[in-house]
């Protein structure tokens, strides 16, 4: 990340109080979303409301959820500002669909889903997501659930190892987890910045590297203590049955493997699949999204500069035709085989 006013993560501190999130290609999002009066938007990730506001301001109505407790608490006095646009849910978005059914908003015109962690989550060491300030190793966005110090402390090395390697896309994953096996023994993780020490013994630190190199590791316990690739994969799905046709899905991602679940989707889901014309499901073969823009979408140089969080944000977005959703496949993503996070032996460290 650039300096001036950043902090690595890319947020901003400028103001030198706590970081605001700056939301990430709001332009862009507006356009592919296409709110206006009236219109049923979905926002699956409402987190400091960026996206929201805005889609507000257009008149439509929203059924903002977050799976964090604080977000909510936090976006109060924007549903008392909108009391008749907005309603605000404590929940998954792999659960829009019963959301919105409970809350008597269905079908809808768009949903949007904009992947991944807040600046608040980032900034308060408390949550345990951030390698840069010391606090417990937690990183859980629903505050209940393993932790990542559970993960850290009781996983088996070797799914320690694909956990880092495959979520975290870092080539020294099996030396990082021998490490973290290793310190376990004597005394188990239970803060962040004792992790990132160890993980920064092991990949050392030159003068002048763009990121800590802790970045990877931290990232992956993230998606694995939050099950973020299952909630997107079922998200997707999700969202499809849940669009009125012409209704559009739009998704921002920021990393590589969340970025190619959406683009695999869409791929699927905007070609009509060949099926023998003998079998009676051809009709649900019949696409399900068209796409304006077949590839994906990223921040201007000008976002970037103000914004470096923007950098490795990946814009997709697609309009639902009027064809039956089709049936869950997850195949089509080519998910990696990891340790479920509920079949982690939590009664001792193993190695
Ligand atoms: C990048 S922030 C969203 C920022 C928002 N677009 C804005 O403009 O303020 C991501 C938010 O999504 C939430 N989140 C992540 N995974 C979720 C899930 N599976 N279900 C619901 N919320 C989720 C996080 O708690 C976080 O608050």
């Amino acid at each position: 990340m650039t300096g001036r006013g950043t902090s690595d993560h890319g947020k901003d501190v400028s103001a030198g109080g706590p970081a605001r999130h700056i939301p990430v290609m709001l332009n862009e999002v507006l356009l592919a979303l296409q709110p206006g009066r009236g219109s049923a938007i979905v926002d699956g990730t409402f987190g400091a409301g960026g996206y929201t506001s805005a889609i507000l301001e257009t008149g439509a109505n929203v059924l903002a959820i977050d799976r964090d407790p604080a977000a909510i608490t936090e976006g109060q006095a924007l549903a008392g500002q909108y009391p008749d646009q907005l309603k605000l849910v404590c929940g998954r978005f792999s659960e829009m669909e019963t959301i919105t059914r409970e809350n008597g908003v269905s079908p809808v015109d768009g949903v949007v889903l904009d992947i991944g962690v807040s600046s608040m989550q980032l900034d308060q060491a408390e949550r345990g997501f951030s390698f840069m300030k010391d606090g417990p190793l937690d990183m859980r966005m629903e505050q209940e659930g393993p932790s990542a110090a559970d993960v850290v402390n009781h996983a088996r090395q070797s799914d320690l190892t694909r956990i880092i390697g495959i979520l975290g896309e870092e080539r020294q994953a099996s030396r990082i987890s021998g490490a973290i096996a290793r310190r376990r023994r004597s005394e188990p993780f239970s803060r962040t910045l004792d992790l990132a020490a160890v993980v920064e013994a092991v990949l050392g630190r030159k003068a002048g590297d763009r990121i800590h190199p802790a970045t990877r590791t931290f990232q992956a316990l993230r998606i694995f203590v939050n099950r973020e690739l299952e909630e997107l994969t079922h998200a997707l799905h999700g969202a499809e049955r849940l669009l009125a046709a012409g209704g559009r899905l739009v998704v921002v991602t920021f990393h590589s493997l969340e970025d190619r679940i959406v683009k695999r989707f869409f791929a699927d889901r905007s070609k009509q699949a060949a099926v023998s014309r003998h079998l009676p499901q051809a009709a649900e073969r019949a696409k399900t999204f068209t796409l304006e823009k077949r590839g994906v979408m990223t921040a201007t140089e000008v976002e970037i500069e103000q914004n470096p969080r923007s950098r490795s944000a990946k814009l997709r977005y697609g309009i639902r035709t009027e064809s039956r959703a089709r049936d869950e496949d997850l195949s089509i993503f080519g998910l990696p085989n990891l340790v479920k996070l509920d079949d982690l032996d939590m009664r001792g460290a193993v190695s």
